[in-house]
């Protein structure tokens, strides 16, 4: 069974190009079939962007699991002079925000697999819908290893849907010792900003 979290998408190409407006900021946006939302922003994404604080204005920003890239690509517009990680496995999703990107000048995006980011990078900023597909304790897993990459007094942003268990993602959150607000809740998501854990 096809997944959009596939490393190769089997699905034919099929582009669509769709309109992406979070405040003040708008541009185009070049989605495909074989990745996550094709053709539409999807709304937890729509929500997790407008409900987020402006993200620091330097530093390294990380959108973990960047899909055609509107979380990256609106961050890079808010903070031109960060360097936005776009972190993905899929290859079709990697290289469609590295193409829309491009295409609209926004040279503060590095696109990579999640191997490719070095080892040593912290992170002043996560943003994220996470792939809550991949199954529950994987995503805890990959969530695990990116959230304990923020430097000391970054914030993460994630948002996830109440009926895939948003509530008990934030309670495992809070018992893993992570500072956990509840920023937004609407239509059946919530938006959590979560801090780093304190140093041991
Ligand atoms: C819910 S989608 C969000 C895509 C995009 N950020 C958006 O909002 O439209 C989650 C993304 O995570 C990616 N993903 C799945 N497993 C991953 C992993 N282990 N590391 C990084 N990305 C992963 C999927 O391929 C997918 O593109």
């Amino acid at each position: 069974m096809a997944h959009y979290f596939d490393e190769d998408p089997e699905a034919p190409s099929d582009p669509r190009r769709i309109d992406v407006t979070v405040g003040s900021i708008s541009f185009s946006l070049d989605t495909d079939a074989g990745v996550f939302s094709h053709g539409r922003l999807d709304s937890a994404t729509a929500l997790l962007l407008n409900a987020a604080p402006p993200p620091p204005a330097t530093g390294d920003l990380l959108d973990l699991g960047c899909g055609a890239g509107p979380i990256a690509l609106v961050m890079a517009h808010q903070s031109p002079d960060a360097t936005i990680w776009a972190v993905d496995v899929n290859r079709r999703a990697r290289d469609l925000t590295a193409s829309n990107a491009e295409r609209l000048g926004l040279t503060n995006v590095k696109v990579c697999t999640p191997e490719e980011v070095p080892e040593s990078l912290r992170f002043a900023a996560i943003r994220s819908n996470p792939p809550v597909r991949i199954g529950k304790n994987e995503m805890r897993s990959l969530l695990t290893v990116w959230l304990d990459r923020l430097e000391p007094g970054g914030v993460a942003h994630l948002v996830a849907s109440k009926h895939l268990g948003a509530d008990s993602l934030s309670s495992w959150l809070i018992d893993r010792g992570h500072p956990v607000e509840r920023i937004t809740s609407r239509r059946g998501f919530r938006v959590l900003s979560v801090g780093g854990r304190p140093a041991p």
